[in-house]
């Protein structure tokens, strides 16, 4: 590791699991159905890590296929230690397998993670180029870029997976411009993170990735605060095919929806815009009720619970995905219960409003829907999500 060594050399050769202080490499590999590709990768990592530096490989494997055993057998002839956790029930998909091997390693070590890919796409001789680019620049995050000068991405087969995938990083760059400003590849699953870095968010179970993008979390929840980058050459699959579905495109928005409104102030404004987007299926469910010549004031009450389901999914997929822990059914009566409560709240402090404290009619109901409305977030977090 070049210049690396004086960081490097201090520690013994030796898994970062047995004591503080350790300095190593860990390079963390999530696999679903590599078995013709983890042989080749142990191969070209043992040529790329010299056996000076203290290295370790760790695989989290949430195989169909005997990818573990492959892996096991091809460690024996590894000049470093490596790991298997085998997940049977696995949670996070590829973003949640890194995590997981993250925590495998000793939390007071120092020293580098490295993730990467199983099939070949991403060169692991450029592995130490990444660490000692990172100590080179006292960086906490080198990321192996497609898109700087030097970089390709031949390995993207098809005009349409450049397109998706130059979506998304517009997109997550527009969503976390401040962030992500000096990383042109969010979506690389190439880079170095110093452990010092990740160890916070790691103690804490901070991390909760939704499928491919752990760059994407690890930058917005550990906010590194240099970043450098290297460019790569993506290159083609090594052997078998992707496991890239459409799946893992909503997955991406989930992700970074709940990114986003990890906050509970920008949770309670993606509440307030849902909430108002909720206005349509109501005043056209008034329009079609009233169309069949029912009365408006039984329209009113139908139509009003047309905008409560509305609000309902929309919160349950986009901001409370991950807290559903009530049946729900038991989620859809209370989020009705507080949506009704909420109008029937209204009147009286309105009126309370304007005869007691001399507001006038406007700015008294300004007033009381503001307050309803953030009594509302907050009961709903509290009493369904909680
Ligand atoms: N443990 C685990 N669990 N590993 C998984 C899972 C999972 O659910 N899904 C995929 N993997 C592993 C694969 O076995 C492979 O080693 C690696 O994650 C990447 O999966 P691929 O299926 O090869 O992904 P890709 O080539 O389409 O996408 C890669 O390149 C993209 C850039 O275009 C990934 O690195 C993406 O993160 C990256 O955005
Ligand atoms: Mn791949």
């Amino acid at each position: 590791f070049g210049t690396g060594a004086e960081e490097l050399d201090t520690a013994p050769l030796r898994p970062s699991g047995s004591g503080a202080g350790t300095r190593t490499v860990t390079v963390v590999v999530p696999t679903f159905n590599e078995a013709g590709n983890v042989g080749e990768l142990l191969r070209r990592l043992t040529e790329a890590l010299p056996s000076r530096f203290p290295c370790e490989v760790v695989f989290v494997d949430d195989s169909t296929d005997d990818t573990a055993d492959v892996i096991r057998r091809a460690a024996r002839s590894c000049p470093f230690p490596v790991t298997v956790i085998h997940r049977d029930e696995p949670v996070g998909g590829l973003g949640g397998a890194v995590v997981e091997g993250m925590r495998v390693v000793d939390p007071m070590g120092r020293g580098w993670f490295v993730v990467m890919d199983a099939d070949l796409q991403h060169p692991p001789d450029l592995v130490p180029d990444l660490v000692d680019a990172g100590i080179r620049e006292g960086a906490e995050l080198v990321v192996a870029s497609r898109y700087r000068p030097g970089g390709s991405r031949a390995g993207l087969a098809g005009g349409y997976r450049v397109a998706v995938s130059r979506s998304a990083t517009w997109l997550a760059k527009g969503t976390f411009p401040r962030l992500l400003r000096g990383i042109s590849d969010p979506m690389s699953g190439f880079f170095a993170i110093r452990r010092e870095t990740v160890a916070a968010a790691l103690a804490e179970e901070g991390l909760r990735p939704l499928g491919y993008k752990i760059l994407l979390e690890l930058a917005v929840r550990c906010r590194p605060a240099t970043v450098t980058e290297l460019p790569f050459a993506f290159q083609d699959r090594f052997a078998g095919a992707s496991k890239s579905t459409a799946r893992e495109g909503f997955r991406f928005l989930g992700h970074l929806t709940a990114l986003r409104t990890a906050a509970p102030v920008a949770r309670m404004l993606l509440f307030g815009l849902i909430g108002l987007t909720g206005f349509l299926p109501n005043l056209l469910g008034l329009h079609l009720l009233t169309g069949t010549g029912l009365h408006y004031l039984p329209a009113e009450i139908v139509a009003n619970q047309f905008g409560v389901v509305w609000n309902f999914l929309l919160i349950e997929v986009l901001l409370f995905r991950d807290r559903r822990h009530r049946h729900w059914a038991d989620r859809v009566a209370r989020f009705a219960l507080l949506a009704n409560a909420d109008l029937l709240l209204r009147i009286p402090l309105i009126a309370v409003l304007v005869g007691a404290l001399h507001f006038g009619v406007l700015p008294a109901t300004a007033l009381a829907l503001l307050t309803t409305f953030v009594l509302r977030f907050a009961a709903t977090e509290a009493l369904v999500y909680l």
